[in-house]
């Protein structure tokens, strides 16, 4: 049962969801040559406290962190740490604020200084398929429509979809029905109807959509070692166009 929210409940997780996109924002105004992993996750839970908010990944399912950092050939659930990142690489941020009783949870991969044409074409489709996929974010269309509009750009691109780790409703709990795969058929699935709060969240490999799982139990990784991007924002289905809950400030 995919919940729907109402305009008070929308209101808490549009709170959620700018704590959220401050701290993403953060995150990648951290992304430097020199920086460790785990400066950014002190750095930006702190700043989650700050606000008032708990960081929502922080022990779920047991996972360490605040933040997911996840680098070059690393997908997603990268755990924070002591690595150093380097001018060239890809970093992918993950990160979501628990205020009010509801989430916000989003996404996005930052170029570590300089970094390669390639890598910067893998950001730029990464993050464009993911408003490729919301232009069907509306009422009148189905889950699906979403997930095709995801793929197709992605794939005519020269890109793959992960298809292991999809995306999700989001509200009182981090992950609601309905699961919202970056591949699929248009015109199947669910209706999508106002009140809906779904996480859309592409996984793009550079190479193939294989996947490998690293032994700390977390860290997801391509399996033919090609780097991989990530985009992800909380969005509320409306009346008309969707409203994105972990839109930037500016
Ligand atoms: N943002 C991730 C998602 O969308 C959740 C990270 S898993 C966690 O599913 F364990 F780190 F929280
Ligand atoms: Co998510």
């Amino acid at each position: 049962m995919i919940i729907l929210k109402s305009p008070q409940e929308i209101d808490l997780m549009r709170r959620a969801g700018k704590i959220t996109a401050a701290a993403r924002a953060l995150a990648g105004e951290m992304v430097r040559p020199g920086v460790t992993t785990q400066e950014i996750n002190a750095e930006v839970e702190r700043f989650i406290r700050k606000q008032g908010a708990v960081p929502s990944f922080l022990h779920y399912n047991g996972y360490p962190a605040s933040v997911c950092i996840s680098v070059n050939d690393e997908i997603i659930h990268g755990i924070p740490g002591k690595r150093v990142l380097r001018e060239g690489d890809v970093v992918s941020v993950d990160v979501g604020a628990y205020i009010g009783g509801f989430h916000g949870d989003g996404a996005a991969t930052f170029p570590c200084g300089t970094i390669s044409p390639e890598a910067q074409k893998l950001i730029d489709v990464t993050r464009q398929s993911f408003f490729e996929g919301i232009r069907f974010a509306r009422e009148g269309h189905r889950l699906q429509d979403i997930s095709a509009a995801v793929q197709q750009y992605v794939e005519e691109n020269g890109f793959s979809v992960v298809r292991e780790y999809v995306g999700h409703g989001v509200g009182a709990k981090m992950h609601e029905p309905p699961e919202i795969p970056n591949y699929g058929r248009p015109g199947h699935g669910p209706r999508l109807l106002r009140g809906m709060t779904l996480a859309i969240e592409p996984m793009v490999n550079a190479g193939a959509a294989a996947i490998t799982q690293l032994s700390d139990g977390w860290t997801v990784k391509t399996a033919d070692g090609k780097w991989a991007a990530h985009y992800e924002n909380t969005i509320l289905i409306t009346d008309g166009e969707p409203e994105i809950l972990t839109a930037p400030a500016i």
